[in-house]
């Protein structure tokens, strides 16, 4: 695979203002103008993140969205709940939420738990690679914080006291699975520019 040029505009096809913010302050350091496509993309269900980003990627190509391109997919995996919701996150979120999983996770000691991102890319040639970050943490016992999106008030990153929700965006970035998704990103794209 080839990255013509090095990229200065990157198209994200999403529509949550709070994953855009993360990633355009993340590819702005690396001189990347990142534009929002709001465009609604029909999403496969499957248990493997690759696959739905991969996928998702692919229908937003179909369905002609411009390029490059990049997509994220991502979740949260509860460790005594065999990794529940995982890909079934933003349902989960939209059910039963925080409170509910605080609930389920009543009398529960083990609270690790993870989260992962899939940021899938494709080229101007449509020539797809995706990339996958992880951040380990815990789960809160009560939600802290009003910053971020989703499960971040009850996630606190390994080593830190702070939830994500307590976190602004930059400092989020520092430990973030989808940061840690577009490191390697950009690591790849500046080896393949200098191939
Ligand atoms: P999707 O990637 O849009 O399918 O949604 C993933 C879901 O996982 C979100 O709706 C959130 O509930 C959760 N999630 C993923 N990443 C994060 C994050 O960085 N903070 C908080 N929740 C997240």
């Amino acid at each position: 695979m080839h990255v013509q040029d090095s990229i200065k505009k990157i198209y994200f096809a999403t529509s949550n203002i709070h994953k855009f913010t993360e990633v355009s302050n993340i590819l702005s350091k690396y001189g990347i103008n990142v534009i929002m496509v709001r465009r609604k993309i029909l999403e496969i269900q499957s248990d493997n993140l690759i696959e739905i980003a991969t996928q998702s990627l692919y229908n937003a190509l179909k369905s002609g969205t411009k390029t490059p391109l990049i997509l994220e997919d991502s979740g949260l995996f509860i460790r005594s709940l065999n990794g529940f919701p995982g890909p079934y996150s933003s349902y989960v979120y939209r059910t039963i939420g925080l409170n509910g999983i605080l609930k389920i996770l009543e009398g529960v000691e083990d609270r690790q738990a993870e989260f992962k991102s899939v940021i899938a890319f494709a080229d101007k040639s449509m020539n797809i690679k995706s990339f996958i970050g992880v951040v380990k943490g815990r789960i809160s016992y009560e939600a802290r914080g009003t910053y971020g999106f989703g499960f971040d008030p009850i996630f606190i990153p390994n080593h830190l006291s702070k939830t994500f929700g307590e976190m602004p965006p930059q400092e989020k970035n520092k430990y973030s699975h989808r940061a840690k998704a577009l490191m390697k990103f950009i690591n790849w794209s500046l080896k393949e520019i200098n191939k």
